[in-house]
């Protein structure tokens, strides 16, 4: 394996850690993973994804940590433009459980580095039970995940260096993007208007992106309230439940606060019973279909005590009052807002990391790569 050789101080620029920069290196990777595609169409993933997209009729994306978060983001698109239906697993379940085969499935990996075991094991358990069609969505070429599977789409993040896995993320979720437009594209859903939008999202996401880094002064200010925080909760529905798992894993790996995320509708089925004012309810508010759904859970929170953070998005009418702080997102992004909501909960764990001094770029325990089981 090479080793990427790094400079320190001199790569760092004006930033001061790998995550912070690699945070503010998400505009460019996504441009970067994007280089090229004009238009939708299957060579994208390989010469022979035209055949396989036509034969397959289920999705099985195997994965771990933030990667396998990634899948669970891809399957709302699939399902919901693709009309395809999938199972998202977590790689190290998968391997070792009786499941049921359907060789017309696409097998699908995610994977930052494209050596983690689990994920290669998972990939050649799905083998062993006669699943051929395999893609991975990768963002390193040479690695034994690319070697492994018929067609990939490599992401250009760069070289990620932070253990905690931010500009890796979000280049993953427009690569799974694309293959949703493709596959749907395969099977006659969709339009040549709609692929024009979707295409024209995509190549705004990086301004987007930039818009939502713009935030980091008010992200940093309640950085100074989490860093005391034992606990905090994550609340997130539909597209943006996965968004809010992303960015409890986040806070965990590198503030070692205890985080875990939930569905904002599962509160009254448990979570609710651990809300007082010592939490911080983290709540992604995006202005999309669950929004009033959203408000009321926002309310469940707030007559317990509970203090709610909430990224709302600008049209979501959301406004601070005692007890509600809202750090205010640009408009409403549309399918790509998952994209778009996770920037601030990556800033949130950095700066959190940063007051309570613990090693941002290399917390304890981790390590980049989990080339074992
Ligand atoms: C995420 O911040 C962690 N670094 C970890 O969960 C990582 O996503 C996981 O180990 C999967 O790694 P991979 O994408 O290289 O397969």
């Amino acid at each position: 394996r090479t080793v990427h050789a790094h400079s320190g101080a001199a790569e760092l620029g004006p930033y001061r850690h790998y995550m912070q920069k690699e945070i503010f290196e998400q505009p460019r990777a996504i441009s970067d993973t994007l280089e090229g595609v004009s238009n939708i169409m299957p060579e994208l993933f390989g010469d022979q994804a035209y055949g396989i997209f036509k034969k397959i009729d289920s999705i099985l994306i195997l994965a771990c940590g933030t990667s396998y978060y990634a899948g669970l983001t891809a399957k709302y698109w699939l399902e919901s433009i693709a009309r395809i239906p999938v199972n998202v697993e977590i790689a190290s379940e998968y391997r070792y459980r009786e499941s049921v085969p359907n060789p017309a499935t696409l097998v699908v990996t995610i994977s930052q580095s494209g050596e983690t075991a689990d994920t290669l094991a998972a990939l050649k358990h799905a083998r062993s039970l006669g699943m051929q069609h395999t893609l991975t969505i990768c963002n390193v070429s040479t690695s034994a995940m690319v070697r492994e599977c018929v067609l990939s789409y490599i992401t250009h993040a760069g070289v990620e260096v932070g253990v905690a896995s931010t500009k890796a993320f979000t280049t993953q979720l427009t690569a799974l993007f694309l293959l949703t437009l493709t596959l749907a594209q395969s099977k006659g859903r969709l339009s040549d208007a709609d692929e024009a939008d979707h295409i024209k999202a995509l190549r705004h996401l990086p301004l987007a992106i930039s818009a939502v880094l713009a935030l980091e002064p008010q992200i940093i200010a309640w950085a100074e309230e989490f860093a005391n925080k034992e606990n905090a909760l994550f609340l997130g529905r539909g597209l943006h439940y996965p968004i809010a798992l992303e960015g409890a894993l986040k806070l965990k790996e590198i503030s070692y606060i205890h985080a875990e995320a939930y569905p904002a509708g599962e509160l009254k089925h448990g979570p609710l019973a651990l809300v007082t004012k010592e939490m911080p309810v983290v709540t992604v508010a995006p202005n999309d279909a669950l929004i009033e759904k959203l408000k009321s859970n926002m309310q469940e929170v707030r007559a317990r005590g509970g203090e709610l953070y909430v990224f709302a998005d600008a049209d979501s009418r959301i406004s601070s009052s005692e007890g509600v702080h809202v750090i205010r997102m640009p408009e409403h992004y549309g399918q790509l807002s998952a994209i778009l909501h996770v920037i601030p909960l990556q800033l949130l764990a950095y700066h959190t990391a940063l007051a309570r001094g613990t090693d941002v770029d290399k917390p304890r325990n981790l390590a980049k790569s989990v080339t074992v089981e």
